[in-house]
């Protein structure tokens, strides 16, 4: 069942606002490589791309992690790899969440053997007390309790990515 909205719709778009304005103000007579993670930063970038002032690029990459009970040593699958080659190139890795850290970890490791110029990470949400493996996050949008959330590109089984907010969500008994 959805709880009433965690995040609205309407603190969603100001923090997108807020958090362009301080990648544009980092980015300045740069021009920077959006990286989104399928599926679920769909929104968040389709939304923070447009924010920007700053030229950008896009691209996309897929992962497989196998669910949250994976080690840092556990199967990570590039399900999508990019298109774009990176090296030389400042590349900023969009997420919806960061929960165990996985992901980002693997993702981070993998995209700086390709020589980027440099390599940041923005997350509409982060879960600090999920995290099982450190990540640094340069632009971060909410920080939220270790809850499982839906919409705006969260999932729970393919379904709600397409609230426009964000709610708390539990299965019905
Ligand atoms: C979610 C989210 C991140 C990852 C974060 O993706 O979009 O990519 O999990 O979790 P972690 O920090 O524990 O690695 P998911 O695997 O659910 O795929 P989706 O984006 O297609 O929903």
């Amino acid at each position: 069942m959805f709880s009433e909205p965690l995040i609205s719709q309407q603190e969603i778009e100001q923090a997108i606002v807020t958090m362009a304005q301080a990648i544009d103000a980092d980015y300045a007579g740069e021009n920077l490589l959006l990286v989104g993670v399928l599926k679920g930063s769909l929104y968040f970038l389709a939304d923070l791309s447009r924010a920007l002032k700053t030229p950008v690029e896009i691209d996309f990459v897929q992962v497989s992690t196998y669910g949250q009970q994976q080690t840092s040593s556990g199967v990570f699958k590039l399900v999508k790899d990019l298109d774009i080659n990176i090296e030389g190139r400042h590349v900023l890795i969009v997420e919806d969440i960061v929960d165990s850290g996985l992901t980002l970890s693997r993702l981070v490791e993998l995209f700086q053997t390709r020589r980027p110029k440099s390599l940041r990470i923005a997350t509409l949400l982060n879960k600090p007390k999920a995290r099982k493996i450190d990540v640094q996050i340069d632009y971060v949008g909410f920080e939220i309790p270790n809850q499982f959330v839906v919409g705006y590109g969260l999932d729970d089984s393919e379904r709600f990515r397409n609230l426009p907010h964000i709610a708390t969500f539990s299965k019905p008994e």
